[in-house]
C-alpha cells in the first residue's frame, strides 16, 4: 500500500469503503461486490485487501486490527499485542519514559510503548511502512505519545530518550528470511553498538540467534506464545535482570524460567514419564533448569527430552507417559503398534532424522487405538518410545 492508498482509504468515502469490504469479506464475497456499490475499482481494490490484512490481523492484533492499517510485510515483521505488551509493561516497571524505537515498522511495539504511558520517538526508513505507524498512532488514539519519524534509524538522534528498542528487519527485499545477522537492516554493526549509547537497549531478534551473540551481562529472553516460540529478546544494562530467561504465554498466563543456560541436566536411563519441553525453555538452554524443577534427567546429553519417576503439573512442557521403549527398528515398532491395536500415531522426535510421513507410511497401521511414538535416541542409541499423553488434571499446558 503507497501512502496514496492510505490517504484515501482515511478519508470518509475510504472509511466506508473499508467497512463494505469487511462485510463482503465475512459473506465470502470477493471485491466485486464493492465495485457494484460503486466504490471507485483503485479505492475497491486497497479497501479490499486492507480488510484481508486486517481479518488475518486480529490473531496479532485483537479488535484493535479492525481499526489499524497494515502493509503486508509490516504485518508479516509485527509484533503480536500480547508480546509487545509485555515488554512495553517491563519497560515501563523499569522506569523509562521515553524510548527510540529504531526501525519501528507498521508500529506495533510502539503503539504498545505508548499504551504503557512511554513517549516513543518513532523512526522508519520505509516512507510508506512510516506512514502505516503514523496512521495506527492516529486510529488507536495515541498521538499524544507516538511520533513517527521517516528516516535512517543510523543517523536518529537519541539524547533525550532513556532507552532504545530495535527490532531490525531480517528479511531479505523479496520476503525471505534472514539469517546473517550481517544482512540485518538497519545494520548488525549499528544495531550491536546501541547499549553503549544508550545502556538500556531492547532488541527484538529471531528466535534462531545464536547464543554467542549475547554479550556478557546481558539478558537473553525467548518467548513462547502457545508454544510456538517467536523471539529472542536481549535487554541491556540496569534492564538484563537473568543471564537467560524463558516466557511462556498461554491463555493470558506467563510462565517464566530463569537460569545461566550453561548448566548441565544429569544423565540416566528414560524414567516412566517423558517430558518434551517448550521451546523457549530449549532456545533458552535451559533445560537443566527445568529438570530440576520435575527431579527430572536427560536421557542422552545432547537430547532436550525429560525423564522423571512422576507426572508433575509444569507450565514448562508437555508430559507422556512411557509404556515402552524399543530399540528402533520399523518391524518392531510395527509389530508393537499392532499388538496395541494402535491405527493412529503422532510422531513427536528428536534427535532423529527419520521423516514422520515416511515412518508413517512404512507403519502400515490400522486400529482404533492411538498412541504417541517418540523417535530419540538413547546413550547415542535409536530408540522409539511408546507413549501416551499424561491426562491427570493440570498436567502441563496440554496435559
Ligand atoms: C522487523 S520490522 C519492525 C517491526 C515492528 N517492531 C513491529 O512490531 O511492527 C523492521 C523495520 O525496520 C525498518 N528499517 C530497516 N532498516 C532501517 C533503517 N536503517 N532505518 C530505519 N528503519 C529501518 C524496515 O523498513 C522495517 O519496517
Amino acid at each position: 500500500m503507497d501512502p496514496g492508498q492510505l490517504a484515501v482509504l482515511r478519508t470518509p468515502e475510504g472509511t466506508a469503503a473499508l467497512a463494505a469490504a469487511r462485510d463482503a469479506l465475512a459473506a465470502g464475497r470477493t471485491v466485486v461486490a464493492l465495485r457494484a456499490r460503486g466504490v471507485p475499482p483503485a479505492t475497491a481494490a486497497a479497501a479490499f485487501t486492507q480488510a484481508e490484512l486486517r481479518a488475518r490481523a486480529v490473531a496479532k492484533f485483537g479488535d484493535d486490527a479492525h481499526r489499524m492499517f497494515f502493509t503486508r510485510a509490516g504485518l508479516q515483521q509485527a509484533t503480536r499485542a500480547v508480546v509487545a505488551d509485555r515488554r512495553a509493561a517491563r519497560l515501563r516497571a523499569a522506569g523509562v519514559c521515553t524510548i527510540a524505537d529504531l526501525g519501528c515498522g507498521i508500529g506495533a511495539d510502539a503503539l504498545a510503548f505508548a499504551r504503557a504511558g512511554i513517549r516513543v520517538y518513532a523512526v522508519e526508513a520505509d516512507p510508506a511502512t512510516a506512514a502505516v505507524a503514523e496512521a495506527n498512532a492516529q486510529a488507536l488514539g495515541l498521538t499524544d505519545l507516538v511520533s513517527v519519524h521517516c528516516g535512517d534509524a543510523t543517523s536518529a538522534p537519541l539524547e533525550d530518550v532513556d532507552a532504545v528498542f530495535c527490532d531490525p528487519a531480517r528479511r531479505s527485499p523479496e520476503g525471505r528470511r534472514v539469517f546473517d545477522p550481517a544482512a540485518f537492516s538497519p545494520p548488525w554493526e549499528f544495531v550491536a553498538g546501541l547499549p553503549r549509547r544508550i545502556p538500556r537497549t531492547v532488541l527484538k531478534l529471531a528466535p534462531g540467534i545464536d547464543h554467542a551473540l549475547v554479550p556478557p551481562g546481558a539478558e537473553a529472553e525467548w518467548v513462547s506464545v502457545d508454544g510456538e516460540v517467536v523471539e529472542a529478546t536481549f535487554w541491556f544494562g540496569p534492564l538484563a535482570r537473568a543471564p537467560r530467561r524463558a516466557s511462556l504465554l498461554r491463555a493470558g498466563a506467563v510462565a517464566e524460567l530463569t537460569g545461566t543456560g550453561e548448566r548441565l541436566a544429569p544423565v540416566d536411563r528414560p524414567r516412566a514419564f517423558l517430558y518434551d519441553p517448550d521451546g523457549a525453555v530449549v532456545r533458552a538452554h535451559l533445560v537443566a533448569e527445568f529438570a530440576a524443577t520435575v527431579d527430572g534427567v536427560l536421557a542422552d546429553p545432547s537430547i532436550a527430552y525429560v525423564y522423571a519417576d512422576a507426572a508433575a503439573p509444569t507450565p514448562y512442557a508437555r508430559c507422556f507417559q512411557v509404556d515402552e521403549v524399543l530399540a528402533f527398528s520399523v518391524k518392531r515398532l510395527r509389530a508393537a503398534l499392532r499388538d496395541r491395536g494402535v491405527g493412529r500415531v503422532e510422531i513427536r522426535k528428536r534427535g532423529s532424522a527419520l521423516d514422520p510421513a515416511t515412518l508413517r507410511r512404512a507403519l502400515r497401521l490400522s486400529g482404533e487405538g492411538s498412541a504417541t511414538v517418540v523417535l530419540t535416541r538413547v546413550a547415542g542409541a535409536p530408540v522409539a518410545l511408546l507413549c501416551r499423553p499424561a491426562t491427570a488434571e493440570g498436567l502441563g499446558p496440554t496435559g
